[in-house]
C-alpha cells in the first residue's frame, strides 16, 4: 500500500537527488548517441517528476505564498519552461535515430532541467520555516500526488490544463 504521508523536506530533496543523477545520465547518454538508454532515462524522469511538479504547483507553492507572495507565480512560469524543455527532449528521442546535433540538443535540455532542480532544492530553506501543521499537510499531499503517480507530460497535458487525466 502507498504511504499516506511522508516527510516533505526529506523527500523533496530525495526527489531532486534522483532527478539530478538521472539528468546527468541523460546528458551523457544523449551525447554518446545512445538513443535506447536516453529514452529509458527520460521515461524514468517523466514518471518521477510528474508527482513532484504536481505537488509543487497544487500544494507547496500556494503554501509558500506565506513567505514569497506573488513570487510563486514566477515559479509556475519556470515550470512552463521546464515542461517545454522536457517536451523538446521527448520529441527528439521519439525519432528512430538521433544525429550528433540532436544528441547535443537533448544534453542541453537535460542541463537546463538540471538548473531547475538546483534552484528548486533551495525552496527547502523556506519550507522548513512552516508550522508543524502546514508541514503535515504538505506531507499528505506529496504522498497523495506520488500515489496517483501521473507522469509529467501526461499531467501537463491533462490536469494542469484543467482537463481530466483519463
Ligand atoms: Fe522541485
Amino acid at each position: 500500500m502507498a504511504k499516506t504521508t511522508l516527510d516533505p523536506i526529506v523527500e523533496f530533496r530525495e526527489d531532486h537527488r534522483k532527478v539530478r543523477d538521472s539528468l546527468l545520465d541523460l546528458a551523457s547518454a544523449a551525447e554518446a548517441g545512445d538513443l535506447a538508454r536516453a529514452r529509458d532515462i527520460l521515461g524514468r524522469i517523466d514518471t518521477m517528476v510528474g508527482p513532484h511538479f504536481r505537488y509543487e504547483e497544487e500544494t507547496l507553492y500556494p503554501t509558500l505564498k506565506e513567505f514569497l507572495g506573488d513570487y510563486v507565480d514566477s515559479l509556475i512560469k519556470e515550470h512552463d519552461g521546464a515542461i517545454d524543455t522536457a517536451r523538446v527532449a521527448a520529441k527528439l528521442l521519439s525519432q528512430p535515430s538521433l544525429s550528433a546535433e540532436e544528441g547535443k540538443a537533448v544534453a542541453k535540455a537535460a542541463r537546463a532541467l538540471l538548473v531547475h532542480v538546483s534552484n528548486c532544492d533551495g525552496l527547502n530553506i523556506l519550507t522548513e520555516r512552516l508550522s508543524k501543521e502546514k508541514l503535515a499537510g504538505l506531507g499528505k499531499h506529496f504522498a497523495r500526488s506520488r500515489a496517483e503517480g501521473i507522469s509529467l507530460l501526461r499531467w501537463a497535458d491533462t490536469i494542469r490544463k484543467g482537463l481530466a487525466a483519463s
